[in-house]
């Protein structure tokens, strides 16, 4: 049976699909299968992300209304072995949704995989609880800037109450700003959000230009293994001179 993880943030464009995407693809590069499905119905964006477009036949809401069957909305990905992705749509006539058949479709999927990642919408309307309640746990990413921040706090006090195992990445961190100490650091983050930082993400231009290098990948490698091995960040903490880290 999967661990189906939710990757939420209340506010939106701080990265939660390119998170997932690249959780997703470093978990399948580790040996385990993963399932990547898109919550984000009506503006998602996985199936750029995945590079899986041309392929899509089914989605979500097919498999929901009985178009066809879970197995022929997933893709398979082109390029890394034991993953896949169950994509969404470009629709906003959703109201058909029903939350027990969503959970049960994820439910019996979830026999057949290691994880289940899910993309969670922005805000903390319908999308998100309709994401958050198939998952048993979640990752809440943040920008270090404080309105991202904020959002994250609402997010971790809404969440507190359903999972117990609930962690942080911290999204396009500058290495330059935290230096000036334009940003906080990542354990000033954790300690703020009383939350444990499952790894950091640096901002890079080749994320956005979804061209990723070896010290981007990196980033997602080691947040997949704190996620397969059940560990967060360690961060020292030597005398008063804080340093980054292990990450
Ligand atoms: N570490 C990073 N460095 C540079 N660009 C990034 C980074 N992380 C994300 N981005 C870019 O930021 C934009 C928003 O990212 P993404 O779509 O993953 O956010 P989101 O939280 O899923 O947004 P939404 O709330 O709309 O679903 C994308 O163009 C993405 O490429
Ligand atoms: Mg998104």
């Amino acid at each position: 049976m999967a661990r189906k993880i939710v990757f939420t943030s209340g506010k939106g464009g701080v990265g939660k699909t390119t998170i997932c995407a690249g959780v997703g693809k470093s978990l399948a590069k580790l040996g385990f299968r993963v399932l990547v499905a898109d919550f984000d119905i009506g503006l998602n964006s996985m199936d750029i992300e995945m590079e899986i477009l041309d392929k899509i036949q089914y989605d979500i809401l097919d498999v929901l209304e009985g178009k066809c069957r879970p197995s022929q909305a997933i893709v398979e990905h082109e390029k890394i072995l034991s993953l896949y992705i169950l994509p969404s749509v470009h629709t906003f006539d959703i109201g058909k949704i029903n939350l027990i058949d969503l959970k049960n479709v994820i439910e019996n999927l979830s026999e057949n995989f290691d994880f289940v990642l899910i993309d969670c919408p922005a805000g903390i309307e319908m999308g998100f609880h309709r994401a958050v309640c198939v998952a048993d746990e979640a990752v809440v990413v943040t920008t270090p800037n404080i309105q991202a921040i904020r959002n994250a706090n609402r997010v971790l006090s809404i969440l507190n109450g359903f999972f117990q195992n609930l962690s942080l990445v911290i999204n396009r961190v500058r290495k330059d700003f935290v230096q000036k100490k334009q940003i906080p650091l990542p354990q000033d983050i954790s300690k703020a959000l009383d939350a444990d930082v499952l790894g950091v993400v640096f901002e890079s231009d080749f994320i956005l230009n979804g061209n990723l290098q070896k010290q981007d990948e990196n980033c997602f490698v080691k947040i997949a293994q704190n996620i397969a091995n059940g560990q967060v960040c360690k961060f020292q903490n030597l005398g008063n001179k804080k340093t980054w880290g292990n990450f």
